[in-house]
């Protein structure tokens, strides 16, 4: 009977055995399971996200993967990859774009200046975009307009193709630069723009030019038409036959005034990268004109 009870519970105990075996190896089963999804969901998961990340990667590929322009490490902040919105710069997404300004005053130059650069196919400079009023009405405009510019999407006549290596516009100082300075001269630091001032060191010709000017623009000699810029050496002599009357009295002050006006411009925007230019001194010298034309000035040279 022990013995019967013993087999007994011995066979209970063998019977159960069996019966609690293939739970523990169901349990163990399950439960190997179960760690062999989680870890395949996390190798999923994993290249899932690798996969994204490649993606994003190659979305990404042509904003930075561009090689190292061959410059000077201190040259890099001043070259940009813009990506206008207007067109593709395709095969010329990788030429590095300089930004420059042209700071000057009215009659000193920067007309037959700004011909001289956009001589160059890769040099696009916009003219004087800020004499229209609306676009230096508030510094939020201002901005929104240089903005445009930098990014390629300015469209003038002076506008190039997608492989423009050097673009840029010319600004009066009179046209809110000296109002808006200090927004400005932050703008050109944080953006990398190059600044090239341009004066005239013969101030009283440069009056006696803004005299000329203005005396044209009523009485219209060549043709009954305005030309603030002329373009032969008739049209030249023609306006050249009016003589200016000058005001004694004030010449002095009002040539102290320009004076000063270009000191100001200049102490505002010394922290930026500049360089200064006399038109007397590229009309002169023909190499710093060559050198010009060759856009050196604007890639290496003077700077
Ligand atoms: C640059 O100027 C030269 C003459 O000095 C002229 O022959 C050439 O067509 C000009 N190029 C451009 C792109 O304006
Ligand atoms: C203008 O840029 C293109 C593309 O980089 C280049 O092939 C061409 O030589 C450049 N033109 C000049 C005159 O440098
Ligand atoms: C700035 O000027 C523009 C154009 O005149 C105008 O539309 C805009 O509202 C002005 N913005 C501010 C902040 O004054
Ligand atoms: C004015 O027009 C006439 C006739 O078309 C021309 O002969 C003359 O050269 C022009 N003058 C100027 C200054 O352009
Ligand atoms: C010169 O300007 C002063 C100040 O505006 C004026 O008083 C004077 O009459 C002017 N002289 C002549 C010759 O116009
Ligand atoms: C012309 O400019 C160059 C470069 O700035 C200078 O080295 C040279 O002496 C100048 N020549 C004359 C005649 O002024």
């Amino acid at each position: 009977m022990a013995d019967d009870l013993c087999f007994f519970s011995k066979d209970t105990f063998s019977l159960k055995s069996p019966k609690k075996s293939p739970l523990v190896l169901r349990m163990i089963v399950l439960m190997f399971a179960m760690v062999c999804g989680v870890y395949i969901c996390s190798i999923c998961l994993k290249q899932i996200g690798t996969r994204t990340t490649n993606e994003f990667l190659n979305v990404e590929e042509p904003q930075r993967p561009c090689p190292e322009p061959n410059i000077e490490p201190w040259e890099i902040p001043y070259v940009h990859y813009p990506k206008p919105k207007t067109y593709s710069r395709d095969e010329c997404a990788c030429n590095p774009v300089r930004y420059f300004a042209i700071l000057s005053m009215q009659r000193s130059g920067s007309g037959w200046f700004e011909t001289l650069l956009n001589n160059h196919t890769n040099i696009s400079s916009n003219g004087e975009i800020f004499s229209v009023k609306v676009r230096r009405s508030n510094i939020s405009s201002i901005v929104e307009t240089l903005d445009t510019i930098y990014n390629l999407d300015w469209l003038s006549s002076a506008s190039k193709n997608e492989c423009t290596a050097a673009v840029g516009l010319k600004w009066m100082l009179n046209q809110g630069l000296l109002q808006h300075h200090e927004e400005i001269v932050e703008y050109f630091r944080t953006r990398g723009v190059s600044a090239i001032f341009l004066f005239r060191r013969n101030l009283l010709r440069r009056m006696i030019s803004v005299l000329a000017n203005s005396y044209d623009r009523d009485a219209k000699l060549l043709n009954g038409t305005h030309k603030s810029h002329v373009h032969s050496p008739h049209e030249a002599e023609i306006l050249a036959r009016y003589k200016p009357l000058i005001n004694a009295t004030l010449l002095i002050r009002d040539l102290k005034q320009v004076e000063e006006t270009q000191t100001k411009a200049l102490e505002y925007f010394k922290s930026t990268r500049h360089i200064i230019l006399y038109y007397e001194d590229i009309l002169k010298n023909s190499s710093v004109r060559q050198t010009i034309k060759n856009r050196k000035l604007i890639f290496h040279a003077f700077f």
